[in-house]
């Protein structure tokens, strides 16, 4: 199967890149990914001679530079290529709109006129909106999204869905839970807060701290997403989750106990605009229909994730400094004569 993957040099799409490489290694795999600064090639130096591997620089949204990828017979699109940080969407909406809902566009009519077998869009509980205390996101749960970030993607899910109505693409679209892991960017929750934790920083929780998200170890999302390209039934949207329910003072709390250090680090700070409180998944179809299985529960989880961000500190610091944006120039630059 020769797959396109979208945005494989951010956090989840470079750990599906290692996860299909390691699980499928008779699929060829082409990384599609601008390079923002959440895209990061150091997350896959350990594949880049990979003889079904090949890495190239294009924005999605850019028809043109992107149709000889698709002469290349695709099979499977998966589209992963997003902005994906709520804080930044608030500040500087525009690009959200033009990479997660034009970008998809760009891909879907690339995928309609040259017949590809699947795409898919990989998506968010957040185009759910918020949930009060119970209850649970469900496939059919209106999209109701209350962040530029979330109502960007819930615009690429209606896209999507329009696609398959309107022209027959075969699609699917997964809509997981907040992830963790390996290569995460450090504007999120977990590998913020180890950071910080690890340079004896104050600890930014907003608002009261008790809004919650349901963590998933992101290898448990490829694990579903690989699923879903090989047995999805054609259209269906899939809710990806592990029922790991956890407001973010408990998230913050375990990060500073397994790291030995004080609470007095975590400070409280003015809270989000738009803020969602709660969300949680209902995960029932994916597990039943598709035989769906997590590996990982918080607990292990999240003890791994901060172990990998302890063993890998020289990562960290490379994305820190910015280090890191310096490798394409190393490694690409002279070979694509830039
Ligand atoms: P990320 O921000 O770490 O990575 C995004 C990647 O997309 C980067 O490599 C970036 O360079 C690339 N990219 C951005 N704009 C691009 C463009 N115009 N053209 C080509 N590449 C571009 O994001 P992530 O956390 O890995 O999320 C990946 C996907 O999963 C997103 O679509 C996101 O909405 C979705 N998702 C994320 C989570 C989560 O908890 N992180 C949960 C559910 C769904
Ligand atoms: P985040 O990792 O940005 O994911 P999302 O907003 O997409 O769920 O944030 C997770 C939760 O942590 C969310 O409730 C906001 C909160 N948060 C903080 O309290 N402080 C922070 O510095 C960050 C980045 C997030």
């Amino acid at each position: 199967m020769r797959m396109l993957v979208t945005g494989g040099a951010g956090f989840i799409g470079s750990n599906f890149v290692h996860y299909m490489l390691r699980e499928h290694p008779e699929d060829i795999i082409i990384n599609a990914d601008s390079l923002t600064y959440a895209g990061n090639l150091e997350n896959l130096r350990a594949v880049e001679q990979e003889p079904n591997y090949q890495f190239v620089r294009v924005d999605i949204t850019d028809r043109e530079a992107l149709r000889p990828l698709f002469e290349q017979e695709i099979d499977v699109v998966v589209n992963f290529a997003a902005e994906s940080h709520v804080d930044r969407s608030i500040l500087e909406p525009d690009v959200f709109v033009r990479t997660n809902i034009l970008g998809t566009q760009t891909l879907l009519d690339l995928a309609k006129e040259f017949k590809v077998r699947k795409f898919v869009q990989v998506s968010t509980d957040e185009v759910y909106g918020t949930l009060g205390d119970t209850g649970l996101f469900s496939e059919t749960t209106p999209l109701a999204a209350n962040s530029p970030y979330s109502a960007s993607k819930a615009g690429a899910d209606l896209l999507v869905r329009a696609y398959h109505e309107t022209f027959g693409l075969p699609v699917n679209i997964t809509r997981c839970s907040n992830n963790y892991g390996p290569y995460q960017f450090p504007e999120k929750l977990i590998p913020l807060m180890i950071q910080n934790a690890l340079a004896d920083k104050q600890l930014p929780v907003y608002g009261d701290g008790l809004n919650v998200r349901d963590w998933l170890y992101v290898e448990d999302h490829c694990k579903a997403i690989d699923l879903v390209i090989r047995e999805g039934a054609t259209g269906e949207v899939y809710n990806v989750g592990g029922n790991n329910e956890r407001n973010n003072l408990q998230v913050v709390r375990t990060i500073l106990q397994e790291l030995g250090k004080p609470e007095s680090l975590i400070t409280y700070v003015t809270d989000r605009p738009g803020h969602d409180r709660r969300y949680a998944i209902d995960a029932s179809k994916i597990r039943t229909q598709l035989g769906w299985q997590p590996k990982y529960n918080y607990e292990s989880g999240i003890v791994e994730t901060i172990r990998w961000y302890l063993s890998n500190q020289a990562w960290m610091e490379q994305v820190k400094s910015g280090g890191y944006r310096d490798y394409y120039e190393m490694q690409y630059g002279e070979r694509l004569g830039s």
